[in-house]
């Protein structure tokens, strides 16, 4: 008895959920949202729990927003997983943080492949530990044909070295005569950061209540719509996502204009 309520309880939900995105699926929907995932520390912390416990709960979160995201088609969801600034933390945590990829992938690659989902990297990979690239290099190899949702990881990345080697690749270029300086506009320097080929998100969400960029992708953003949240990472959810795209469709973006 009890199993066929928790069961109608479920169908129930779910048909919410269906309804949710088909009303949000009448209006346009940002092509490139970009989430600065945080507060899985805090979470953690408020069940008692090591920090890490509260990394593995957001990688789950990972999994359920790039499926919604896919079937809402978004474009490019770029998840902000690790920063240059993220090696000061503890020894432990930045070890566990980084096996995450390969959990992730490791579980989850068929289920991406199947869904049409192509994962991309961006940031340093020179510093990242051998196992995790690895992992990330073949999924990205495996999901290369794919033409669904992009999956585009962010992983020890910073904006500002980001922008700091594209000026440096800009001046070489023009010193060795492959671009003439009057050449460079915005369109052209785009190129030469680790977005080129991709185009700037028109949706960011950061989690946890912290209002800032922290090193985010801060040449892609400059018209961006911000949406803000105090829940913690791992307690986004689907409903969560959509409420951020409800009220990314209710702004009007005049980039720049009246
Ligand atoms: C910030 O929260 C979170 C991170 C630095 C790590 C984010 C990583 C994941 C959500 C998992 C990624 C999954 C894959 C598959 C790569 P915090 O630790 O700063 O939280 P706090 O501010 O509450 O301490």
């Amino acid at each position: 008895m009890f199993n066929k309520i928790r069961l109608w309880k479920n169908q129930n939900n779910s048909s919410t959920l269906r309804e949710k995105i088909e009303e949000i699926k009448k209006l346009p929907i940002p092509e490139h949202v970009a989430i600065i995932m945080d507060g899985n520390g805090r979470w953690a912390k408020k069940r008692a729990l090591p920090r890490v416990a509260g990394h593995h709960e957001g990688m789950k979160v990972v999994r359920k927003i790039t499926r919604l995201s896919n079937k809402l088609g978004i474009k490019t969801l770029t998840l902000y997983a690790f920063s240059t600034e993220n090696w000061k933390r503890p020894k432990n945590e930045v070890e566990y943080i980084m096996k995450l990829p390969e959990e992730f992938l490791g579980t989850f690659l068929p289920e991406l492949i199947e869904e049409n989902v192509q994962v991309k990297m961006m940031g340093y990979k020179d510093k990242l530990p051998v196992h995790t690239l690895h992992a990330i290099e073949k999924a990205i190899e495996e999901t290369k044909n794919n033409n669904g949702l992009v999956l585009n990881f962010a992983l020890n990345y910073g904006s500002r070295a980001e922008i700091i080697d594209a000026v440096k690749q800009v001046v070489s270029d023009c010193r060795s005569g492959i671009m003439n300086e009057n050449d460079l506009n915005e369109e052209v320097f785009s190129s030469y950061l680790m977005t080129a080929n991709m185009m700037d998100p028109d949706l960011l969400i950061r989690t946890s209540g912290e209002i800032r960029l922290s090193n985010f992708m801060l040449w892609q953003l400059a018209y961006t719509e911000f949406w803000f949240t105090e829940v913690l990472w791992p307690d986004f959810s689907e409903e969560h996502l959509l409420e951020a795209i409800k009220t990314f469709q209710n702004r009007q973006r005049r980039f720049g204009g009246v």
